[in-house]
């Protein structure tokens, strides 16, 4: 008997990546995340209130946060108490995210230091008792579903504040990685029971939740954290939630931080990032980068095949700190003309064939030009008999353009591969970067010449 077997849109695009070296089986992430592109980290904690560096401080700072503080172990948590996180505050951030277009959120709910956002009946140390009837957790999660985000959830492995793991003293100081001491027997057994009850909390009371982002896995070995035990737990609360690569052994997708991989990991992936060098809010960092710094590595990003999970460290109040607010402002002006070239994409072509990140939906391929242009720029390597209209993004008028093809594809008639020169007349172009959309009627970068 003849069989014959039918693939559903998901199972060609499955079964594409394979041909381009993915298993579709070994991966997990779902459409939403690889086609998401841009999303807000937010580190928020009791730290924010003193302008303080994220944890690192209690620790006596690590090499890689230069303006993070050294703040005396006791001092540090001690500026816990009494703290009252604004649950208004996660609307504001969500509400800049949406509007600079990003399509996820991601929450610190438990840093390094211990202090839970939600008020947890595990441990102590957290909004349950320094500011009772206050869930930031829940405010936050709300106001992704408010706003159509997906919902994520940071969640430290390590808490330095925890009796049993044990808490990081001024005695340890100064940190060495890889150079903790151990929990005894008991202390781990009961840490192990705190971070599956403190994940259970998050995983069962907030709904659907779309990321679990681990960190600081490299204290312990998988075996201490019982990575397996922990992911199986995470499956069967949430069958649909994507695990970071931080939960050693069971990554989802890889998570690069600060930079852009020169070569894209195979795995789905996403750079973190943050607008200065701080993850909290730190007003003795102004060590900013700017707005189009920003945008072009979100070009970058996109154009690699991966998401820029871009940061802020909201104050104590709950308010996005003016310089980090300004450029959420300036991405949602770039993003309000050009969010087609990014969210959504795949990559776009190989590096040669443009002096630019490109990045392409369908058969509509986006030209980011980071750069403002001297001479014509030449798009190579593309079906140019395919090519249906030309014109700058957000703006209607086709440009004008020539092409170049080989004189014997000439000569022979052949349907191949040329060069499109574009010439961008400065009054269109974009301060930023300028996206020039070239629409084919075929997918150029899958485009095999053929002799006609
Ligand atoms: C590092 C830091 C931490 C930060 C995280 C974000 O692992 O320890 O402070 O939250 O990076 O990726």
């Amino acid at each position: 008997m003849l069989r014959t077997f039918q693939l559903s849109p998901n199972g060609w695009r499955s079964w594409l990546l394979l041909q381009r070296g993915y298993n579709p089986i070994m991966r997990r992430t779902q459409d939403w995340f690889e086609l998401a592109r841009f999303g807000l980290f937010i580190h928020w904690g009791p730290y924010a209130r003193a302008g303080w560096e994220a944890s690192w401080p209690l620790v006596g700072g690590v090499s890689t946060l230069p303006f993070g503080q050294d703040i005396p172990a006791q001092t540090y948590h001690a500026n816990a108490e009494g703290w009252q996180p604004d649950p208004a505050a996660p609307e504001k951030w969500i509400a800049a995210a949406a509007a600079a277009g990003m399509r996820y959120a991601v929450l610190t709910t438990r840093h390094h230091d211990g202090y839970a956002m939600w008020p947890s009946q595990y441990g102590d140390h957290g909004v349950g008792r320094t500011a009772p009837g206050v869930d930031i957790v829940g405010a936050f999660t709300d106001a992704c579903r408010r706003h159509g985000l997906k919902v994520g959830l940071y969640y430290s492995l390590p808490d330095w504040h925890h009796p049993a793991y044990p808490p990081f003293t001024d005695a340890m100081r100064p940190y060495v990685f890889g150079e903790y001491p151990e929990p005894t027997p008991e202390g781990l057994a009961e840490y192990q029971a705190y971070l599956r009850s403190q994940i259970t909390e998050l995983l069962t009371n907030y709904g659907r939740i779309d990321i679990i982002w681990f960190d600081g896995a490299w204290e312990r070995s998988p075996e201490m954290w019982d990575a397996d035990g922990l992911e199986s737990l995470i499956r069967k609360l949430q069958p649909e939630i994507l695990i970071n690569d931080r939960l050693p052994g069971h990554g989802d997708y890889a998570t690069p931080e600060q930079f852009v991989p020169p070569e894209p990991p195979v795995e789905p992936w996403e750079t973190c990032l943050t607008m200065n060098m701080s993850w909290g809010f730190n007003p003795s960092d102004d060590h900013y980068k700017s707005s189009t710094v920003l945008l072009h590595t979100l070009c970058e990003v996109a154009s690699r095949g991966g998401n820029l999970l871009l940061n802020i460290g909201p104050q104590g109040d709950g308010n996005i700190p003016e310089p980090q607010a300004d450029r959420l402002a300036q991405i949602k002006r770039w993003m309000d003309r050009h969010e087609e070239a990014i969210i959504g994409t795949t990559p776009g072509l190989k590096p040669w064939q443009f002096p630019g990140p490109t990045t392409l939906k369908g058969e509509t391929l986006y030209c980011h030009l980071l750069m403002q242009p001297v001479a014509p720029v030449s798009v190579r390597g593309v079906p140019v008999r395919h090519v249906q209209n030309v014109r700058v993004l957000g703006q209607d008028h086709p440009l004008p353009f020539e092409t170049r093809i080989p004189v014997l594809d000439e000569l022979n008639d052949v349907d191949g591969l040329g060069e499109l020169v574009i010439d961008v007349p400065e009054v269109m172009r974009d301060p930023v970067c300028t996206v020039i959309v070239v629409e084919f009627d075929c997918d150029p970068a899958g485009f095999e010449p053929e002799a006609s």
